[in-house]
């Protein structure tokens, strides 16, 4: 078996491929991957000189260096490559529209012209949109994304139903919900959340805080992802989720917790444009169809996550430090006070 991944040097490629590398050893794993702010080849270093893992540094968009994988024979496509920050989409979506549109669909095209066993296109509860009520998302709710970053998502995802339709493609989609986890880059919440706790800097809450989110261990995402490999049919969508429906507030208040520091860390501020309010997802079918289920409870991923990143100070400070301080101050001093 040989897996194309892409954006394999992001959050969660790098725990997927860490987990596919040590479950399938007779697999083989290309990770392509443009190395954006987002990618980080130091979270992959320990598979340097591993026989089954190559590293290739490229852009999905890029036709020529993409043909040159499929045409060395590719099985399965696994599409993480993305610009994947809401915040960075509404001040400027190009970037979303050139890789999550543009790059799934050069993808699909190789695909069409190589051949290969399945294209797993790695999607997001987003989506689907806010949630009014008490209801959660099916794969069959309908698509209505709010910003340029789940609208550039859910133009992928119909790009890909139309391959599966029009030209039998062996197309599957995941929805995943809200990730967290180890190697998360800490302009999301939870990761902003405990490296700005560490550091006893103010957390910036959008709005009143009572957005909700759906919360999921990165763990859990990587081995649905492989149950989808395994037995999931072509043309289908699985939703995949933990049940763990938590308002920003209450989890910052839960992580301030944990790490013993003051709620007075809290700072309201500006609310984000086109905000959804909730996301919840619903995922009978993949544990129906596949069998799949979470196995980490919300309050464990959480103490695990916090762990990695207080024994992982140099990671997020190199960061925090370079070129994203830039971003940071611009959009928090300056658009969200
Ligand atoms: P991330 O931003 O951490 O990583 C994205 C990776 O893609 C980076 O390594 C980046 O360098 C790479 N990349 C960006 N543009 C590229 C291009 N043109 N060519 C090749 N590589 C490129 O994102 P993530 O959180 O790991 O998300 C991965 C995927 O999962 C995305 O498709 C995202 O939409 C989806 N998803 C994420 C979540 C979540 O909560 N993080 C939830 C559901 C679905
Ligand atoms: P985020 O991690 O950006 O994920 P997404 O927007 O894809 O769900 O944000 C999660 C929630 O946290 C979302 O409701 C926005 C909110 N949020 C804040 O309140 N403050 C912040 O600094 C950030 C980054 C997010």
């Amino acid at each position: 078996m040989k897996l194309l991944v892409t954006g394999g040097a992001g959050f969660i490629g790098t725990n997927f491929i860490r987990h596919m590398i040590t479950k399938h050893p007779n697999w083989k794993v290309i990770n392509v991957d443009k190395l954006t702010y987002a990618g980080n080849l130091e979270n992959l270093a320990g598979l340097k000189g591993c026989s089954n893992y190559r590293f290739v540094k490229g852009d999905i968009a890029d036709n020529s260096v993409m043909e040159a994988l499929f045409r060395k024979g590719i099985d399965v496509v696994v599409n993480f490559a993305a610009e994947s920050h809401v915040d960075r989409s509404i001040q400027d979506a190009g970037p979303f529209i050139n890789t999550n549109i543009a790059g799934t669909f050069v993808l699909l095209q190789l695909a069409r012209q190589y051949g290969i066993q399945k294209h797993i296109q790695v999607s997001t509860d987003e989506v689907y949109g806010s949630l009014q009520g008490k209801n959660k998302f099916t794969e069959d709710s309908s698509l209505g994304p709010n910003n340029p970053y789940s609208a550039s998502k859910a133009s992928a995802d119909l790009l890909c139903r139309s391959y599966y339709k029009t030209y039998n493609l062996p197309v599957i989609i995941t929805r995943c919900s809200n990730n967290y986890g180890p190697y998360q880059f800490p302009e999301k919440l939870i990761p902003l959340v405990i490296t700005n706790t560490l550091e006893n800097e103010s957390i910036p809450v959008y709005g009143d805080g009572l957005n909700v989110r759906d919360w999921i261990y990165v763990a859990d995402h990587c081995r649905a992802l492989e149950a989808v490999i395994q037995g999931g049919q072509p043309g289908e969508v699985y939703n995949i989720g933990a049940n763990n429906e938590l308002s920003n507030l209450e989890l910052v208040k839960q992580i301030l917790e944990l790490l013993n520091k003051p709620e007075e860390l809290i700072k309201f501020v500006s609310d984000r444009p086109g905000h959804d309010r909730r996301y919840a997802i619903g995922w009978t079918k993949i544990k129906d169809s596949l069998g799949w289920r979470p196995a980490y409870s919300f309050r464990d991923g959480l103490e695990q996550t916090i762990k990695w990143y207080i024994e992982h100070p140099g990671w997020w400070r190199r960061i925090r430090s370079g070129e994203y301080k830039d971003y940071y101050r611009k959009w928090y001093k300056g658009v969200r006070n």
